[in-house]
């Protein structure tokens, strides 16, 4: 199935205004990943269905197309430089500094919440008894509801656990049928997962101490990237830190003090 350039021109307008996502010279691609999907929901070409695109006011349709044009691909453990300055570094320091024991933790773009889940349980590990007291709830948000429901479910098959140690799957996850296995309830009961738009308004009851935004931004154009590291910025506490994918290029003006690859920190102290 062929889109024609004028269509094409709609539907990256539309798409990088509404989500970010930058679809310049991804033709072929939005082709291939849409053909199938197009003709199997019975639309009879691009046409059609991109008028009911456009005027989808359910988001159903939407968010499909939005799934179709993204990757959710993520395991546990992943870039786990992450993990050991998150264990290492961040924790040490937030424990020493926050002083109301509200520790504010947020997933950007968690798909499947491998991510959040991970960072759970890297704090079970680092506060084991000590963690009574203290406030450790992560949220994790996404514009895919079918990583959301997923990532609530917290159902992983082997492949997504090679990277874990053996002492970790035997104390976190329950084996299931089938090779499955799930997040124990404590860790799962530590992470909130919710929809949101990283174009949209951020508006949070308190600041962050660590954003973690990582294989997200690879879907935005410069000007998109920096809009929203601003917008990040100004949701972390003073002292607070934003990991970002160790393959992103960060925006140059990037308001965060870069700390190691990957790694960028409002401010000196937490
Ligand atoms: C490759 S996954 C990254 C998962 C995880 N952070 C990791 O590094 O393993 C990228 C995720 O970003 C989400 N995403 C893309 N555009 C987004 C947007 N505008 N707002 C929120 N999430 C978005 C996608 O739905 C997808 O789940």
């Amino acid at each position: 199935m062929v889109i024609s350039d004028r269509e094409f021109s709609m539907l990256v307008t539309f798409v990088k205004r509404g989500y970010g996502i930058d679809l310049r010279g991804k033709k072929s691609m939005v082709e291939s990943r849409l053909s199938n999907y197009i003709q199997d929901c019975g639309f009879k070409d691009f046409t059609e269905y991109m008028s009911v695109i456009f005027c989808d006011n359910s988001g159903r349709e939407i968010a499909n197309l939005i799934n179709r044009l993204t990757t959710n691909h993520t395991y546990f453990m992943r870039e786990s430089e992450h993990f050991s300055h998150f264990t290492q570094v961040f924790l040490p320091q937030a424990e020493k500094s926050i002083k109301d024991h509200d520790l504010r933790i947020w997933s950007a773009g968690c798909s499947f919440g491998n991510e959040a889940y991970n960072l759970a349980m890297c704090m079970d590990e680092y506060f084991g008894p000590r963690q009574l007291g203290w406030d450790l709830k992560i949220l994790a948000t996404d514009i895919s509801f079918n990583a959301l429901r997923a990532a609530q479910r917290g159902v992983y098959g082997e492949q997504s656990l090679k990277e874990i140690p053996e002492s970790w799957r035997a104390k976190y996850f329950v084996p299931m049928n089938h090779g499955l296995y799930k997040v124990c309830d404590r860790i799962r009961n530590n992470v909130v997962f919710k929809y949101h738009n990283l174009m949209d308004e951020m508006s949070f009851k308190k600041g962050f101490d660590l954003i973690v935004c990582r294989n997200v931004m690879i879907y935005f154009d410069d000007a998109t990237k920096s809009a929203l590291c601003k917008k990040f910025y100004g949701a972390t506490e003073e002292g607070g830190y934003l990991y970002i994918g160790h393959a992103e290029i960060p925006p140059m003006d990037i308001p965060y003090k870069r700390v190691q690859t990957a790694v960028y920190r409002k401010g000196d102290s937490l």
